[in-house]
């Protein structure tokens, strides 16, 4: 693949720090927001804790030169325009409300796109999207918004480790053939475990249906910037992806980046990114971004080589600790897997006896915190912050991790696997809007959720709005709350009913 070559643009700039320093260095006294003044007015624990840097950065839009009309618009086009050329795309946007705001707006420019022109019309049959089912909530929050009803998309359903993989391509042409009227087709790539499926073939179907192919590429915004990484989402034939840029690059929480391919979708993006985000971005995370996008581009292929090398011999060394198995290569024998992050260390923690959750408990307690712990399995993040002195301490715990547990070995409990949705029987955007009321587990069969409800692990939901409620739904739901396994979704704060759609 190509990495290095693509690039047409001086990579060597970064706009928005340059012109936050500038505006910093040029004394120039701001009687505009935000209100701290470049933290003049500051309480003491937090200038303590932060110090000034951060607040004389952090600015608000009138920060750049005269050549630019004191426009950060233009400054900020000049950064998005370097980030396209880094990461391949016709055209990017910087994010401030992470990739959360990215999918929405993919989605709603799908709908959007549908209604006015390009494809298809509207039709008396209601618009859809094609999905697999174990998505980011965002992704519902997103089809409540363009009012969109999900087509899911069969998923298989790995029960020696616990996750969902992802679909197989026949399970795409499946869902693509039994659509009606789709506007598009939603992918997340790679998944959170850093399983990737084939994604070439998912966009040939979205082609052969004149549809965009949408990815959510959350974790995966490392990937143009080393060869042993997974292809990106966009290099694979996605018209557009968004990414958690915060999530594995030198970038502050909340920045992420929208990549767009296709010219329909490029063009309405301005205007719904302005329906969806703040009119006050934080030019902090709009100069981390600047920055983490040089720094790949021009330090990336050392830093992860580096990386990857550091989790070849981790992997290594934690399979050698009796009674833990980390997930490897052989991940793409699995139905649906094409691609692979080795950056992603899922570790199963059963044979030692314990679930997810206790393993993250005791492993917090030998100073270690986890990315997730699911039912069986805790999950770890190796990404440009990471050193031999980080993973030798990770290594270490694991090992006290398996000799206390090996100590006083429990059984863990059975874990059923997810059961297949309901009937979508109205739009969740619908059932988000209709009247409701509040139901227990015992009223619930046959009603229409008007609220997503999720288990955590697995992070599936197990009920999403729109959704005839089944019995085989709640007894699975039932069996997770005996086992002290979290659900979010309730109606009420003491966790006993659940949200329904009143009188359909
Ligand atoms: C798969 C996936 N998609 C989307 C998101 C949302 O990303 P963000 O936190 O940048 O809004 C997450 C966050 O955890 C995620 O795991």
């Amino acid at each position: 693949m190509v990495h290095r070559e693509y690039r047409k643009l001086d990579q060597t700039r970064v706009p928005l720090l340059e012109g936050l320093l500038r505006y910093r260095t040029e004394g120039i006294v701001p009687f505009h927001t935000p209100g701290h003044k470049q933290g003049r007015v500051l309480d003491q624990g937090l200038r303590d804790a932060l110090g000034e840097k951060p607040f004389f950065l952090d600015i608000s839009d009138e920060i750049f030169d005269q050549a630019k009309n004191h426009d950060s618009a233009a400054v900020i086009k000049e950064a998005e325009a370097l980030a396209a050329d880094a990461f391949g795309a016709k055209q990017s946007f910087f994010l401030h409300n992470g990739t959360t705001a990215g999918i929405q707006a993919m989605l709603l420019a799908c709908a959007f796109q549908s209604n006015t022109g390009k494809a298809k019309p509207f039709t008396e049959k209601p618009a859809e999207i094609i999905l697999p089912r174990s998505v980011h909530r965002s992704v519902f929050s997103g089809l409540m918004l363009a009012g969109l009803m999900p087509r899911f998309v069969k998923e298989t359903w790995d029960t020696k480790w616990g996750i969902a993989l992802p679909p197989t391509p026949k399970a795409w042409q499946d869902a693509a053939d039994d659509s009606c009227n789709p506007v598009g087709i939603f992918d997340t790539y790679p998944n959170y475990y850093g399983i990737g499926g084939d994604l070439k073939q998912t966009a040939s179907i979205a082609h052969g249906m004149d549809r965009p192919l949408i990815v959510d590429e959350a974790h995966g915004a490392h990937f143009p910037f080393h060869p042993k990484f997974p292809p990106s989402a966009l290099s694979l034939g996605a018209a557009a992806a968004a990414q958690s840029a915060h999530k594995t690059l030198g970038v502050l929480t909340q920045a992420s980046l929208l990549h767009t391919m296709d010219e329909g979708l490029t063009k309405v993006m301005p205007m719904i990114l302005d329906l969806l985000q703040s009119t006050s971005p934080s030019f902090l995370l709009y100069a981390s971004l600047d920055a983490g996008r040089r720094q790949m581009v021009l330090e990336g292929r050392d830093i992860w080589d580096n990386i990857l090398k550091l989790g070849v011999e981790t992997r290594k060394r934690i399979n050698d600790i009796p009674g833990l198995v980390c997930l490897g290569d052989e991940v793409l024998d699995k139905p649906g897997a094409a691609v692979w992050d080795p950056t992603k260390l899922l570790i199963r923690v059963d044979e030692l006896g314990l679930t997810g959750a206790e393993a993250e408990l005791i492993l917090r307690q030998y100073g270690i915190q986890v990315e997730l712990a699911g039912f069986n399995h805790i999950l770890v993040l190796l990404a440009v912050g990471d050193g031999p002195q980080e993973v030798k301490s990770l290594v270490n715990a694991l090992r006290m991790l398996a000799a206390s547990a090996k100590a006083k070995p429990q059984t863990p409990p059975a874990f059923p696997s997810v059961p297949a949705g309901g009937v979508m029987s109205m739009a969740p955007r619908e059932a988000l809007l209709a009247a409701r009321r509040q139901v227990t587990f015992e009223q619930a069969e046959g009603e229409i959720a008007a609220d997503i409800v999720t288990p955590y692990p697995p992070g599936i939901p197990l009920f999403v709005p729109g959704e005839k409620i089944t019995g085989i739904g709640l007894g699975y739901l039932e069996s997770y709350l005996r086992q002290g396994i979290e659900v979010r979704g309730w109606a009420d704060l003491n966790r006993k009913t659940i949200w329904v759609v009143d009188d359909y």
